[in-house]
């Protein structure tokens, strides 16, 4: 099975922390050059130096906001233009803020749009002519398992993630034909510092505890524990390799088997 990506630049959004953090460091470990994305210039300059860079690797990254679509747009582009190739774009940042759909905001659900989709998009349209040239391209969304099944108290990341695995089907049958797949994956609870958030957020509006809490979420889930991110950067980091080139357009769950669809 080949899962080199030796010579291959990957952009990583959202990786300064958990599922994307894990998914940089994955896959430099398979040999790729890696761009980080993120706000925080700190925390990318200490996961730059935390990235496997023993063949090599050239990583670089990018402060950029999500919630400035157009100039992240423009700081991508500029940024494209020094380089020679993208063959891995992974979308990802930080979730939309939870809560009842019933009292939603009209804007949250239009920044929860910008961030997730129109971001998306915009890092798709800038990366896909080089991905076409070289006959190489992976993109990979970081979505969440409400694609298949919406979950309680997210109403707003409901709506949004359906949008985006929409969106990245019709990408992924028309990037097709130019050795480009698009795939999502979808986490289940993670330990990262978004599920330690969201719980302690429950625990707060039942008056419980964090670990009466983390006791429900666990029970329904299969495996009976939440994943590492690095377990959700496995499956990411495989869709990125050569061995999954036949793969394209589809969901893959990493939730220890929650979603109760098929
Ligand atoms: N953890 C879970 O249980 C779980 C389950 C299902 C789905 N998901 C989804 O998976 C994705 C990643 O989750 P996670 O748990 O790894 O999240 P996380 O720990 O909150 O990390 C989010 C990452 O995105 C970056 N980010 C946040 N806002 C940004 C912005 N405005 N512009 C640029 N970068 C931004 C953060 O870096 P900076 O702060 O440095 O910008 C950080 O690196 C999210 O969409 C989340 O909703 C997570």
């Amino acid at each position: 099975m080949n899962l080199d990506l030796t010579n291959k630049r990957a952009l990583v959004c959202g990786s300064t922390q958990g599922i994307g953090r894990a998914v940089a460091l994955e896959l430099a470990q398979l040999g790729a050059h890696i761009t980080l994305v993120a706000r925080n210039e700190e925390k990318l300059q200490e996961v730059i130096s935390q990235l496997d860079g023993s063949q090599g690797q050239q990583h670089h990254y990018l402060a950029a906001d999500f919630a400035q679509p157009d100039e992240l747009q423009e700081q991508i582009t500029n940024y494209i233009q020094q380089l020679d190739a993208v063959h891995i774009l992974v979308n990802n940042t930080g979730g939309p803020a939870g809560g009842p759909i019933t009292a939603a905001k009209p804007e949250e659900f239009l920044q929860a749009f910008n961030m997730h989709l129109i971001n998306n998009h915009q890092l798709v349209q800038a990366v896909a002519p080089l991905m076409q040239q070289a006959g190489y391209g992976r993109i990979i969304n970081i979505i969440s398992t409400s694609v298949k099944q919406p979950l309680q108290g997210l109403g707003v990341s409901n709506t949004i993630r359906g949008a985006v695995a929409g969106w990245a089907k019709t990408m992924a049958n028309e990037l097709g034909p130019y050795g480009i797949t698009v795939n999502n994956v979808l986490p289940g609870a993670t330990r990262t510092a978004r599920l330690e958030s969201i719980i302690a957020n429950k625990a707060q509006k039942n008056q419980t505890s964090t670990e009466a809490e983390e006791a429900e979420m666990m029970a329904e889930i299969p495996a009976r524990r939440f994943a590492t991110p690095e377990e959700v950067a496995a499956a990411a980091a495989f869709l990125a390799t050569p061995a999954a080139a036949y793969i394209n357009g589809i969901n893959v769950p990493v939730d220890g088997g929650r979603t109760g669809c098929l």
